[in-house]
């Protein structure tokens, strides 16, 4: 039975999800960055996650091409810098300061987490494409609370 978009669109919905800011570098080194809610970790050893990427995203080749990329997991205050990311690619690091560290890939500054990744696997998954990467340095909060994304709206962590 074929699938109704709609549908299908709105059952995921019911999954919620943290919020990420994917960043990395053009071939000219011109720092990208996405807002992706499909992120999963992976595996522990070797430490994989994953990202799944549109196949229209402008950004998609430092993504897909770039050896390195970097992930910053948002806390429930980030939602602007959430909405900035998921919009005009020329606006997003206007006026931003981060800090880089051995890839040079942005390392967005007030994150719960970020993790520096190497690129092992592009897979075509349909109109996205599934990005594998090595974790390669990890810098945590010591607390905080995610921004949740649920049924297309953000969120907090319920009580
Ligand atoms: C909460 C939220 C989650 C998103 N998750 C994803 C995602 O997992 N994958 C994706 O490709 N786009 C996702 N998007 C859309 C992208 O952020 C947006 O299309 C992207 O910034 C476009 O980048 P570009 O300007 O390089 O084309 C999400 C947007 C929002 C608001």
């Amino acid at each position: 039975m074929p699938i109704d978009p709609l549908k299908f669109r709105k059952a995921l919905g019911y999954f919620a999800t943290g919020v990420t800011i994917v960043t990395g570098l053009t071939p000219e080194r011109i720092p990208v960055g996405v807002t992706v809610n499909a992120f999963t970790s992976v595996s522990l050893d070797p430490p994989l996650i994953l990202i799944c990427l549109d196949n229209a995203t402008g950004c998609l080749g430092a993504f897909c091409e770039g050896d390195k990329f970097c992930v910053n997991i948002l806390g429930e205050d980030q939602q602007a810098l959430s909405e900035d990311f998921a919009g005009p690619q020329e606006h997003k690091f206007k006026d931003r300061t981060f800090d880089t560290w051995e890839s040079g890939c942005p390392i967005l500054p007030g994150c719960l987490v970020n993790l520096e990744c190497t690129r092992t696997e592009t897979i075509n998954g349909g109109d996205h494409f599934i990005v594998l990467g090595q974790v390669d340095r990890i810098e945590h909060a010591s607390e905080g609370r995610p921004l949740l994304y649920f049924q297309s709206a953000y969120n907090g962590v319920l009580k």
